[in-house]
């Protein structure tokens, strides 16, 4: 009988797995002028009407927008715009863009930003095709969307994956969390992936948002369903990251380097929409819930290190693999965990991001809290299942403690 596998550190050559290819993505330079045909497939089926997502200026200064504005004028096609979408966010903001689109009756939804814009999207794209129900509704998983307006994304960042994967977060705020909601219907049915579209972005976002991919790589790779296809793509993305993102801080404005994160990006994408994320998204998400002006990749990036401590072990095969190219010479020992965890984060450090949880605003005091929200998030199961290792309130103490200093200190 056909199951899922749970590994035990080796990568099995027959571990059964679903794998997942959904969206059809362009990618590379120019790939943005691929809008015109994407929305002219639409226009053929009888589409007329495009709900348009979008950040507060990224889609401008990126220069998305005069491409898809174009892309709309030569298909003849009416559009409302949903602008202003912040970074993390709330169900509210995602109620707001469906009520705006409801009286004008979109037939396609496309999203244009980074993560949040993309994400409420999705979310707002199920919604449409399903009458009184809310976006509390689907973060709090009472309603599973089985349908949804067909989604496009226009990629601008190199670090979420989401154009090409089923999952759209957001905050509940009154509740303190932050979910992921995950349905087959709200993939993506095209994406763009235009390295030109992200020379914009600044240093320390292009630096965040890289990071999160990094920790997507090294989650989906070691979650109790992973797969030898998730842990080629997990690989792929380590090592094109270990090999550009150190440069990227002098070529902000190189297409080549620009291209090549987004590769990355893109490939942890399909690895965690393959495989799902686990602890350090479960505990970073606690940490936005209170700190909801941290960015997501710079939360991960600061509790990664003491993730790593604590799942090193359980996986070392894999993660060694993995990790070589920015730790070389590792050799799969489970006592090499420490040193693995000092050397990623020194990584961090080498390739601009230094901050710990004391230099953004948490104490010991907080840590406590942490936990808690970590503990009563409805996403805490989930993370059970796939986390590699058996994730306990004293080891999550642990993790965010050992995330409040650098560990060298
Ligand atoms: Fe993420």
């Amino acid at each position: 009988m056909w199951r899922p596998f749970k590994p035990s550190g080796e990568i099995v050559e027959m571990n059964p797995s679903e794998i997942r290819l959904r969206t059809t993505l362009y990618f590379g330079p120019g790939a943005v002028g691929r809008m015109e045909d994407i929305l002219g497939r639409y226009r053929r089926r009888g589409a007329r009407r495009v709900g348009i997502v979008t950040g507060t200026k990224s889609h401008i200064l990126s220069g998305a927008w005069d491409r898809v504005e174009e892309a709309l004028e030569k298909n003849d096609m009416e559009f409302e715009l949903s602008s202003g979408v912040p970074p993390n966010p709330t169900v509210d903001v995602i109620e707001e863009a469906v009520e705006l689109f409801k009286s004008f009756g979109p037939e396609v939804i496309v999203g244009i930003g980074g993560g949040s814009p993309i994400d409420a999207s999705k979310a707002a794209g199920a919604l449409l095709k399903s009458e009184g129900k809310s976006a509390l509704d689907l973060y709090t998983y009472r309603f599973h969307p089985k349908e949804a307006l067909p989604i496009v994304a226009v990629n601008l960042t190199h670090g979420t994956g989401t154009e090409v994967d089923r999952y759209a977060v957001a905050t509940i705020p009154e509740k303190r969390v932050k979910l992921g909601a995950a349905s087959d219907a709200m993939y993506p049915e095209f994406a763009v992936d235009d390295p030109e579209l992200t020379l914009s972005l600044p240093e320390k976002q292009s630096l965040y948002v890289t990071l999160d991919a990094v920790n997507h790589a090294v989650e989906a790779a070691t979650t109790t369903v992973t797969s030898r296809f998730t842990e080629m793509l997990s690989r792929e993305c380590l090592g094109v990251v270990a090999d550009h993102l150190p440069r990227l801080k002098d070529h902000l404005k190189d297409v080549e380097v620009r291209g090549a994160l987004m590769h990355a990006s893109m490939v942890a994408g399909v690895a965690i929409d393959n495989s799902r994320a686990h602890i350090t998204h479960l505990l970073e998400h606690a940490l936005s819930a209170l700190k909801p002006e941290v960015p997501h990749g710079l939360g991960l990036a600061i509790l990664l290190p003491a993730v790593l401590k604590e799942i090193y072990p359980a996986r070392a095969e894999v993660l060694s693999r993995l990790l070589r190219p920015i730790v070389p010479g590792l050799k799969g020992r489970e006592e090499e965990a420490e040193a693995v965890a000092r050397e990623v984060e020194r990584w961090t450090f080498s390739v601009g991001v230094e901050e710990k949880l004391s230099d953004i605003g948490i104490g010991e005091e907080d840590v406590g809290e942490l936990v808690e929200i970590a503990f009563s998030s409805p996403a805490l199961k989930g993370t059970e299942k796939l986390s590699p290792v058996g994730l306990t309130r004293e080891m999550a103490r642990r993790i965010y403690e050992n995330s409040l200093y650098p560990l060298s200190e």
